[in-house]
């Protein structure tokens, strides 16, 4: 299922487009069914100065810029200065020449299709590592889709994997561990037909869920015929809500964490809804909670006027839950322990290395719908983290450490390094445009600079137990983020998925999924770092932090895709011809080969085709030649991309979502008749192990 390189790649139109409704039920909640929860008005001074100046036509953009900026600084209190203007960001480094690929992207890109497979470029090969229901602990009971156990799940890889993490643990990487995510359960395709009433779910069904949740851990050598195979070993470790988390952090012990069960507001059962995450350059692995509002039931009856507004800003409304756990552990209802709802959203930190470590909720770095979490070292050696809130309107947000990074992964670094993530300051990011205005007009036409791009601010709003915050605590600030940040007029994204920074040329990435709601009446109207209106595609924003610090309160930033159909005017891929790229469409994922090439997973693709996985190079002549590299079957989003000299590693999440388990739409990837299972797959050169490098012939 390849196709020529250098031609246009055809679209399919007449599939599925989007995500199925019961995707979204089980994994967000339906989010994009209800208002986004940012009903905030937080235009402030600066954008106010921009939009006059720009009415006016009177003034240039450096100086539309420059008047906007010290509004800024004179708001937000940080020092008065003229902000870094690009392009600081001029391609340089990458191998490449017109023509050419670049290595790393040399191979026959798939075609976009609606197969039930897993399809890859001609000369590869694939297997699938490990799959819902595989052993994780010994004595897991072999997997029978039709006698599923709370015990033997809680023994077996959970469901919905997402975030993949291969952690090295020899110079080789013949050894290594893997920890993957679990995002979510999806009932009505994983229980057997006619056993699952979503009305009225049975005890052991709701512990079956709870125990699909949350995270594996194993250990994976690679296969001498090329692949990755789990082995059993004393790493082995499954995380779900059973298991104990320490709140660590400035806000830890806050009263606003104090339940019934944990009058310390510092022990937490479980996590949920882990969605993407990163591995630590100390060699732990970061996982962010997003989703975790529509676990708790009730939140309707809070009639306090603060609290209800607090939970209302974090998508929380409403009677019983989609999956009912309240029925089973009163700690899901809003109305009887109100304050277990503050102990999720968090990052949360695994340390693999160790099975009898005891995992970290990190409250330093804020509560929102974390979608993952990543690493880079400033210049002096401190710890940056970066994190996106997945809601449409919502932000972007940056951590840095007080203390200084400790390089290696022993178990003394580890400790250290974990509690760098404790104490620093939390930011969050604010983009302005130096294009005016009125040349973004929602299309997604370039304004007449040809980039959408500009200058950005990172706002403070809490460092340690100091708020920066007007009328928040510093707790308040880290507990209830997203209403601390609606007050410091930062930007309003379209949906922050995740970003992570490029190891080869420094500069950050982040993917911005799509909102259907941008332009939207009462809503906000199409910036130059959000362009289009009604953005159903999604598009991928780059930056650089001053002086490449990762540090720095101030960036110069452009978009490198604005994604979807390259034959309709609206997308752009980095000034790359149009005509020779795969078309991408709601990109999710990100993350770097070694040779700094960005692969960008896709969850939800718009334009007909299934999911994928594409390679793109971000400097030199191939900047923004998007090439596809695989396609997941029906129904299912790509996730958890590890892409290494030789090995490519995809999540297949929710294969055949939607259709139930009586009629499966997909039968990925046993085959037959069988229900479909999520699993993580395995892509390497055809050959034996060391036949050939990923994207290079
Ligand atoms: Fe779980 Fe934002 O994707
Ligand atoms: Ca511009
Ligand atoms: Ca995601």
């Amino acid at each position: 299922m390849s196709v020529e390189p250098g031609r246009l790649l055809p679209l399919l139109t007449s599939h599925r487009s989007g995500r199925s409704p019961v995707t979204c039920e089980y994994r967000c909640g339906n989010a994009c069914a209800h208002p986004a929860p940012n009903e905030s008005d937080n235009e402030y001074f600066g954008d106010v100065v921009r939009n006059v100046l720009s009415r006016r036509g009177a003034l240039r953009a450096g100086a539309v810029m420059t008047a906007a900026a010290a509004g800024f600084a004179a708001l937000s209190g940080t020092a008065a200065a003229t902000p870094t203007v690009p392009p600081a960001l001029a391609g340089r480094g990458q191998p490449g020449k017109p023509g050419r690929p670049v290595p790393g992207t040399d191979f026959d890109p798939v075609a976009p299709n609606s197969a039930d497979a897993v399809i890859i470029p001609d000369g590869y090969e694939q297997e699938v590592v490990i799959r819902w229901g595989d052993p994780v602990l010994p004595g897991a009971p072999r997997f029978d889709f039709n006698k599923q156990t709370a015990a033997g799940q809680a023994k077996q890889f959970g469901y919905n994997c997402d975030f993949v993490g291969l952690i090295p643990q020899d110079g080789s990487g013949w050894r290594n561990l893997l920890v993957v995510n679990h995002e979510y359960t999806t009932e009505t395709d994983m229980f057997p037909a006619g056993t699952y009433d979503p009305n009225n779910p049975t005890e052991e069904q709701v512990k079956i869920a709870w125990a699909a949740h949350g995270l594996s851990v194993v250990q994976a050598v690679r296969d001498p015929r090329g692949g990755l195979k789990v082995v059993p070993s004393r790493y082995s470790r499954r995380i779900t809500m059973d298991t104990e988390f320490e709140v660590r952090g400035p806000a830890a012990g806050s009263d606003y964490l104090k339940t019934s069960a944990d009058p310390t507001g510092r022990k937490v059962f479980g996590t949920q809804n882990n969605c993407a995450g990163g591995v630590t350059p100390w060699g732990t692995v970061l996982s962010g909670e997003e989703n975790f509002n529509q676990y708790f039931a009730n939140a309707g009856t809070v009639t306090d006027p603060v609290a209800a507004a607090r939970l209302r800003r974090y998508g929380l409304s409403g009677a019983a839950s989609t999956r009912k756990w309240e029925r089973f552990d009163k700690r899901w209802d809003v109305a009887q322990e109100p304050n277990e709802v503050h102990r999720f959203g968090w990052v949360v930190e695994i340390d693999p290395h160790d099975p009898n470590s005891k995992p970290i909720k990190h409250t330093a770095l804020g509560r929102f719908k974390h979608e993952a979490a990543n690493i880079k070292i400033t210049k002096d050696n401190r710890v940056a983290v970066y994190s996106g809130d997945d809601e449409r309107f919502d932000y972007i947000y940056k951590f840095v450490s007080k203390g200084k990074y400790k390089k290696g992964t022993s178990a003394h670094a580890r400790r250290h390094n974990s509690a760098l993530l404790d104490d620093g300051t939390l930011y969050v990011a604010k983009f302005t445009g130096n294009s005016p205005a009125s040349e973004i007009d929602g299309t997604g036409k370039l304004p007449s600079d040809g980039e959408f791009d500009g200058y950005g601010e990172w706002i403070p709003l809490a460092s340690g137990d100091k708020s920066f915050v007007d009328g928040f605590t510093a707790e308040e600030v880290y507990i209830f983020t997203r209403l601390a940040a609606d007050k410091v007029g930062a930007t309003k994204m379209d949906r922050p998925e995740d970003i992570e920074a490029n190891p080869v040329n420094g500069r950050v990435y982040a993917a911005l999924t799509n909102n259907s709601d941008r332009g939207a009446a009462g809503k906000a109207a199409a910036d130059e770092a959000n362009p289009r209106n009604g953005n159903r595609n999604g598009h991928v924003l780059e930056w650089e932090e001053d002086r490449g610090d990762a540090a720095s309160t101030k960036f110069s930033w452009r978009l490198l895709l604005v994604c979807g159909d390259p034959a309709t005017a609206d997308t752009y891929f980095g000034g790359f011809p149009k005509d020779q790229v795969s078309p991408i469409s709601c990109p999710d994922n990100v993350a770097f080969d070694p040779y700094g090439n960005l692969w960008v997973s896709t969850d939800g693709n718009a334009l007909g085709s299934n999911d994928g996985l594409f390679s793109v190079p971000v400097d030199g002549p191939n900047r923004g030649q998007v090439k596809q590299f695989l396609t997941v079957p029906i129904g299912a989003e790509t996730c958890g991309p590890v892409v290494t000299e030789d090995l490519v590693l995809v999540a297949v999440q929710h294969p055949g979502e939607g259709a139930g388990a009586a009629n499966p739409e997909s039968h990925w990837p046993d085959g037959g008749s069988a229900n479909p299972r999520p699993s993580v797959v395995a892509v390497w050169k055809k050959g034996r192990r060391g036949a050939g490098k990923i994207g290079v012939r």
